[in-house]
């Protein structure tokens, strides 16, 4: 892959990057996206019936149970050479923040320290009742215990559909995508508010805007740099020709 000349310049001086990433990234390290159109998670499940408030109150065991099957598999993989190109940027440069949409922690092992976890984290789990109570989780089996405070129902730390974003994270990933001149979408087919608004608010505020995907997205016709292919292969080397020739 080719990595335009003027694009290395712009990264080179460029003095608050922010990158956002979704599932695409961590495909390579064996974890499945939603929207493939076969391997896809939500080709084979519905999101109503797994990943909302209600479904959980229906039907806990069902929804503990797809979390618990993720949860082993995130922990089971590793990070691959687009996680890992992330975490080196971040080394180069003065100001760079991370947002993921991602739930797999893949990038904190990789060795990113600025991550903003819009969705969540599904190694941890917190009281469904909101009374306060969020801890790390990393049992793969059982079924959905009750809060040790108030007696309501654990549930996974993530977002579900119909939730509010931590409205702290939100915040923070606004304000580095407003500040950022140059912003990276990679592996997200853009679609998920609020995170898809993310791009298109550091556009309005004068970034560069650079897409990295296997496949165009509706976010690819207002993009300045469209790097067409796998993040594993496009991240190593837009690192290798910026910092390392
Ligand atoms: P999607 O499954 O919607 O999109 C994955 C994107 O990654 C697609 O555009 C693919 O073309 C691209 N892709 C796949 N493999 C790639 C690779 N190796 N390199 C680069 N790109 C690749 O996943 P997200 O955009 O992350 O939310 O989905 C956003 C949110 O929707 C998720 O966080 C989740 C889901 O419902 C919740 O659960 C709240």
């Amino acid at each position: 892959m080719d990595i335009p000349n003027n694009l290395v310049g712009l990264i080179r001086s460029s003095d608050s990057i922010a990158a956002l990433t979704g599932a695409g990234i961590s495909q390579e390290s064996g974890l499945r996206t939603f929207r493939d159109k076969l391997e896809g998670l939500w080709a084979q499940y519905k999101p109503e019936d797994l990943a909302t408030p209600e479904a959980f109150e229906r039907n806990p065991e069902v929804v503990w149970d797809f979390y618990n099957v993720r949860r082993l598999r995130s922990c089971e993989v590793q990070p691959n050479p687009g996680h890992f190109a992330l975490a080196e940027m971040e080394r180069y440069l003065k100001n760079f923040i991370l947002i993921t949409q991602n739930v797999d922690g893949l990038h904190s092992r990789a060795g990113s320290r600025n991550v903003l976890e819009l969705h969540g984290n599904i190694t941890r789990v917190k009281c469904s009742r909101n009374c306060g109570i969020i801890t790390r989780w990393e049992d793969t089996s059982g079924c959905s215990p009750a809060c040790p405070t108030c007696g309501a129902k654990l549930r996974p730390d993530v977002v579900w559909f119909g939730e509010m974003l931590p409205r702290d994270v939100l915040a923070s990933a606004m304000q580095a995508a407003r500040r950022s001149d140059v912003f990276l979408s990679i592996g997200t087919s853009a679609l998920v508010q609020p995170a898809a608004t993310l791009p298109v608010l550091a556009k309005q505020n004068g970034a560069v805007i650079v897409e990295v995907n296997l496949e165009a997205t509706l976010l690819t016709p207002f993009v300045d740099y469209f790097l067409c292919g796998k993040a594993g292969e496009v991240l190593p080397e837009l690192v290798r020709v910026t910092w390392l020739r």
